[in-house]
């Protein structure tokens, strides 16, 4: 079947229009990123403008990386992998267009607002409630383009990378609904209907089920399609596969509490987030020794396939912050990790490594056949892959070291019981780490950016690919 015929039997131009703003979101989110490490190391960048301070650009961050770029690379692949697995053009063309333009505006609202401190202060449920009405509508759009499209597949088969895309759905649809139950008291400002700490506790089951559903439910349907796509091999075991989406499902709903260790939560309740998020090791590295297996005959694509490097490695972040997860939630631990930079060191080995990689993965395999075009330069693919491990590696080394030596400061007491170290002299020990991960954090954008280079000139290119679509007779 040629290029022209595979546009009309899919609606690839949806998911055309989410791939390219996965990669436009991705720099941006980034660049703020970047620009809000350099204010922890030099904070004269705040320039004492409120717009421009931490304090707002962070949310902006939060925002962008996780919702706009991740967000739109959820929608790319899901929407690309639901019509291919189950055989049929999209539920409708009209709706999933307005999925799209809805998606855009929410994410170009928080854009404005945040910046302007117009939050409703829940993190990463920074926006206001008008906001939170359109997001509701275009969540429930895309979930009826996505279920409306299982519906009418031709495929008896619910292959398992849909069923993680679609609990992602509905779970997400369901934790930023409870969560945003606010009192309205003007256009730009509400207060949430719960008080004190049941107010927490929702908040932190909303926290920790975005990073069990948006952060990996979704991102282990791209997993579970791309790696044995790239690979060409079949998924390790289909069996673990159906056991990791239920214990996964179940486990992760119940350990959110670990977010609020020490707190006025009740002690048993903190027990429980512990214990179950020592039980998620187990679908999570289930999980990851699937995907890791399906390489299983294949290694040696290892060597020369620069898009499985992505993959794989982005699979190997998943295991490494899904074991360290569960260490930080045991209370002792998390005793010396919590408020430290050691959370944001797991926080970005699961963003930068697992979700960073997975998607730019994905995005590697599915935009030169989107387009119908030859990637440019493989090697360039090659050099992205080495700039973006190398700017995980100095990002998390730098925020392990610093968050210990902050964790072990804060503790430090006299015989009498003094504190040994004021604050300041924390911060002060500090910096040189805020540095390493400033130039880690330039050295992963340089990456994107060399790759926005790159599949620009793929999609310019005048090298047609035929045989490398894959057919929708044969594939999964
Ligand atoms: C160039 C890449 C990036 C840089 C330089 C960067 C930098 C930062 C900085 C400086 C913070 C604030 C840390 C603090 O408050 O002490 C932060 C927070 C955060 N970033 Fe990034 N980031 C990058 C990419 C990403 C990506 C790709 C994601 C997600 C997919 C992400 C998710 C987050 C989250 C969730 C937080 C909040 C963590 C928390 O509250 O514990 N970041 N980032
Ligand atoms: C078995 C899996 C995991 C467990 C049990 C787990 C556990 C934890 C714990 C205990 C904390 C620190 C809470 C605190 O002291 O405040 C934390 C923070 C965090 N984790 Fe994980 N983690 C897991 C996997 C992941 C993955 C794969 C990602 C990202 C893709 C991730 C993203 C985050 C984020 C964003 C935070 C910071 C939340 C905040 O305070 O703003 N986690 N996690």
């Amino acid at each position: 079947m040629t290029t022209e015929n595979l546009q009309n039997t899919y609606n690839y131009d949806v998911v055309r229009k989410f791939a390219i703003m996965t990669i436009v979101w991705g720099i941006v989110g980034m660049l703020v990123g970047v620009i809000i490490a350099a204010q922890l190391a030099w904070p004269m960048l705040n320039f004492d403008t409120p717009w421009f301070t931490f304090g707002r650009l962070r949310p902006l961050h939060t925002n962008a990386v996780v919702f706009a770029f991740g967000g739109s690379a959820l929608m790319a692949t899901s929407l690309f992998v639901v019509q291919r697995t189950c055989h049929v053009r999209i539920f409708s063309d009209k709706l999933a267009n307005f999925v799209f333009w809805g998606w855009q505006t929410v994410i170009v609202l928080a854009a404005i607002t945040l910046p302007l401190g117009i939050t409703s202060t829940k993190e990463y449920a920074e926006l206001e409630w008008p906001i939170d009405i359109l997001i509701t509508v275009v969540w429930v759009s895309y979930a009826i383009v996505f279920f409306g499209t299982i519906v009418k597949r031709k495929i008896k088969h619910i292959y398992v990378a849909n069923w993680f895309f679609g609990a992602f759905i509905i779970a997400v649809a369901i934790l930023h609904i409870f969560n945003n139950l606010e009192y309205p008291i003007s256009f730009t400002k509400s207060y949430s209907i719960y008080a004190g700490v049941q107010d927490a506790m929702i908040q932190w089951w909303y926290g920790h089920n975005a990073v069990g559903f948006f952060l990996t439910a979704g991102f282990l349907g791209i997993m579970y399609y791309f790696i044995p796509k790239q690979a060409e091999k079949p998924v390790y075991s289909y069996r673990l596969s159906v056991v990791h989406f239920w214990a996964l499902s179940f486990t992760y709903i119940w350990a959110g509490p670990h977010h609020l260790h020490y707190t006025a939560l009740p002690d048993w309740a903190q027990s429980v987030g512990m214990v179950f998020s020592l039980i998620l090791l187990a679908p999570s590295w289930g999980g990851m020794i699937n995907g890791m297996m399906t390489l299983s005959g294949a290694w040696h694509k290892l060597r020369t396939d620069p898009i499985l490097k992505f993959l794989v490695v982005s699979v190997s972040f998943y295991g490494m912050s899904t074991f360290e997860g569960p260490m930080m939630a045991i209370k002792t631990v998390n005793a010396l990790s919590h408020y430290t930079d050691w959370t944001i060191g797991h926080v970005h080995s699961g963003a930068l490594g697992w979700v960073g990689m997975i998607s730019i993965g994905a995005m590697y395999y599915m935009i030169p056949r989107l387009f119908g075009r030859e990637i440019f330069s493989v090697r360039l693919i090659e050099w992205h892959f080495w700039m973006a491990t190398l700017g995980i590696v100095l990002y998390i080394t730098a925020m392990w070291v610093s968050g210990i030596t902050q964790g072990l400061m804060w503790r430090a007491v006299h015989e009498d019981g003094t504190l040994v170290y004021s604050f300041v002299e924390t911060v002060q020990a500090m910096h040189p780490y805020y540095i390493i991960r400033f130039l880690g954090g330039l050295v992963y954008l340089a990456g994107m950016i060399v790759m926005a280079y790159n599949l620009i000139r793929t999609v310019a290119g005048a090298k047609p690919i035929v045989s490398a679509i894959p057919q929708p007779a044969s594939s999964t």
